[in-house]
């Protein structure tokens, strides 16, 4: 598999006259619903995290040793579930929109979950230059935007550079979850995961999914659509 700037998206690259990396996620104007704009408004001040230079991971997750970041939770049928389920763990929820971070919030009111963390940007940058070494318990990535098109799959989030550097933030013994419904995308995944040195298998292959992870919001749709689904469980050396 290439490693060349063009299919990094930590590369910053001529296509971008900014020198932005690759965008790894759609652009888009998402509706909002009132409920979850409420709680936005409400209790972004508590839950919610904004990614800029003030922002200091140590010390906004001082004494929890248990967090895992959790890229492009979508609407968060994973993340609420798995808040509940696991209240010993702090769930950092990330996706670059917000529609589906004031769902979060709005459902984790209503449950009275107290272990999930939002946090609206780009997670490349968040790891990159927020996260220290070997500081989370996990890194969950449901679904990835599968950028089907050839031309596109530069866009894809899992490279090798950037299995890398998730890799470098995991504590010993902490596990890297994937799952995707396109099988193209679910090979390059194992390839990718295979070669890191610092990550072993769980399995030969693909993982069956655990039934602790929930179905998710596109995994039904590759459901609908007959696609087969793939986890893949690694652990951090
Ligand atoms: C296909 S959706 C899957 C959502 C959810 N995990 C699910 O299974 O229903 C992928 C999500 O990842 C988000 N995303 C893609 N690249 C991202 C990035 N670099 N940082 C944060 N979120 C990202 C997108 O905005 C989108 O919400």
């Amino acid at each position: 598999m290439s490693t060349s700037s063009d299919t990094n998206p930590l590369a910053e690259t001529a296509e971008d006259a900014s020198h932005r990396p690759i965008r790894t996620f759609h652009a888009r104007r998402s509706r909002i619903r009132p409920s979850a704009k409420s709680a936005i408004d409400r209790l972004w001040a508590r839950w919610g995290i904004d990614v800029d230079d003030r922002f200091n991971f140590a010390e906004t997750f001082r004494g929890d040793a248990n967090i895992v970041l959790e890229i492009g939770c979508g609407m968060g049928d994973a993340t609420v579930a798995m808040a509940a389920a696991t209240p010993e763990t702090t769930i950092l929820a990330v996706d670059v929109h917000t529609p589906g971070l004031g769902v979060i919030l709005r459902d984790c009111e209503r449950d009275g979950i107290g272990n999930v963390r939002v946090a609206a940007c780009d997670a490349v940058t968040l790891i990159r230059d927020h996260i220290p070494n070997d500081a989370l318990a996990g890194i969950r990535i449901y679904f990835p935007d599968p950028w089907p098109k050839q031309r596109q799959h530069k866009r894809r989030l899992i490279q090798p550079e950037f299995v890398s550097l998730a890799s470098s933030k995991l504590k010993s013994g902490a596990t890297l979850h994937l799952a995707t419904d396109w099988q193209n995308y679910a090979d390059q995944m194992l390839e990718v995961l295979s070669n890191e040195p610092t990550l072993r298998n769980t399995s030969e292959g693909f993982s069956p999914r655990p039934d602790w992870r929930p179905v998710t919001r596109f995994e039904s749709r590759g459901l609908r659509l007959g696609h087969a689904i793939n986890d893949l469980l690694f652990t951090k050396v």
